[in-house]
């Protein structure tokens, strides 16, 4: 395995931010985990699944795909249901349509089910036999790479989450209030921290970062003292 660099944190404390910017300094690959578990999600909705579905029916589904990506571009191959081979001329981008706030809702849904993860994590992991990469998510730290070489969790108080999660969205021109942005980074935090598979947790050699305050050059200047020899 190479050098990894995970990071994990809840909604909206800047992971995604700082984990892009710090790859392209240290010229790792980035690692946008919540993109992936985005991507499973958007497939599984549009093929009519729900939270109520049963293992077995998302693990069959998930036997149609090969998710494939490239930094921050990401497409799903589907089966041609022609004799079970993928069909990769088939792959379909979905880079845009996965930031959509109602498919982080699925996300966080159907993220807390088994096949997911398992699906997920193999897919994660052979990333970093090629390339050292930043990965951050919300379980890169603890399960999916407990052997990385620097471990950080990045957290920010909950007001400062909704803030930032309300103007990126208002950003995209989505209409939301404040409280909208309040209330579903609760809802997040109450799915991602209280399942019981794979739940958010600061792994105990984590480095803990409280970004309620800071910059993003600020935090990426403190990560990269931190991963000097000797520090
Ligand atoms: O970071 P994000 O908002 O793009 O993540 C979308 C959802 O995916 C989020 O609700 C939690 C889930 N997720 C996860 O369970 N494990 C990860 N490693 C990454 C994301």
């Amino acid at each position: 395995m190479k050098r990894v660099i995970a990071i994990d944190g809840p909604s909206g404390a800047g992971k995604s931010t700082i984990a892009k910017m710090l790859a392209q300094r240290l010229n790792f690959r980035f690692l946008d985990t919540g993109a992936l578990y985005r991507a499973v999600a958007l497939y599984l909705k549009s093929s009519g699944l729900n939270e109520d579905s049963p293992d077995k029916e998302i693990l069959s589904h998930l036997k149609m795909i090969k998710i494939f990506f490239e930094n921050e571009d990401i497409c799903i191959a589907y089966d041609s249901c022609n004799g079970g081979i993928l069909d990769y001329s088939l792959c379909i981008s979905v880079t845009e349509e996965i930031r959509s706030p109602e498919i982080g809702h699925y996300a966080s849904i159907f993220s807390a089910r088994q096949p997911v993860r398992d699906f997920l994590f193999s897919i994660q992991r052979e990333v970093a036999f090629y390339d050292d990469v930043v990965a951050e998510g919300r379980d890169m730290t603890t399960v999916v790479f407990p052997d990385a070489w620097k471990k950080f969790y990045l957290d920010a108080s909950e007001t400062e989450r909704a803030k930032r999660r309300y103007l990126q969205l208002k950003a995209k021109n989505l209409n939301i209030t404040f409280q909208e942005a309040l209330d579903d980074i609760r809802k997040r935090d109450e799915r991602d921290l209280n399942r019981p598979i794979a739940p958010l947790r600061i792994a105990e050699d984590a480095i803990y970062i409280d970004t309620t305050n800071k910059g993003p050059e600020e935090v990426i200047e403190f990560i990269i003292d931190a991963l000097k020899p000797g520090s």
